[in-house]
């Protein structure tokens, strides 16, 4: 779908929310391939490659829910995905402390898997406002799942004793 379309219908809607969160998952594929290999705090590379790993498993899973819907995947640009990825290239460019990059990623991450989750929510609500079949909305809400598990884990991440070495040594204690 181009900018100079017309979306009328809520299916229109529909597919254009599809093909953005396509676009994502494509793009976070290789931001948290990125993001591990950058990322000196092992628990951080750790959770960044196996997300990446179950990210690529979301680009499969939104292939299916396109291929039940009855459209070839296609993808669109995302202005929001562009944005993270143009904040995290620009605090990188700021910052040479290994542990304050950690400390963003970890907020990066975060931010990105609520935009996802938010997103499912949102192509899933129209779904079902269009009574979609099971097929199309099955492998949305699986990924909808995983996210909020990642989103939970990086949540605990940032206040456990994974990141405890990390936070006083930034705070002098
Ligand atoms: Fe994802
Ligand atoms: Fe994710």
């Amino acid at each position: 779908m181009s900018a100079d379309q017309h979306i009328e219908t809520l299916e229109g809607t529909f597919e254009y929310e599809l093909e953005g969160i396509y676009y994502m998952e494509q793009e976070l594929v290789s931001a948290l391939d990125e993001m591990a290999m950058a990322a000196t705090n092992d628990h951080l590379q750790n959770g960044f490659s196996t997300h990446r790993e179950e990210t690529e498993g979301h680009v499969e899973r939104v292939e299916r829910a396109f291929d039940a819907y009855g459209v070839e995947p296609r993808q669109r640009d995302d202005p929001v995905v562009d944005a993270l990825e143009k904040d995290r290239q620009q605090f990188e460019g700021m910052v040479r402390d290994a542990d304050l990059k950690n400390l963003y990623f970890l907020g990066a991450a975060m931010k990105t898997e609520r935009i996802e989750i938010t997103s499912y929510d949102s192509v899933l609500t129209v779904a079902d406002k269009l009574h979609l079949d099971d097929d199309v909305t099955d492998p949305l809400e699986s990924n909808r799942e995983e996210e909020k598990r990642t989103l939970k884990k990086l949540e605990g991440m940032s206040s456990a004793s994974e990141m405890k070495s990390l936070w006083d040594r930034l705070t002098g204690g």
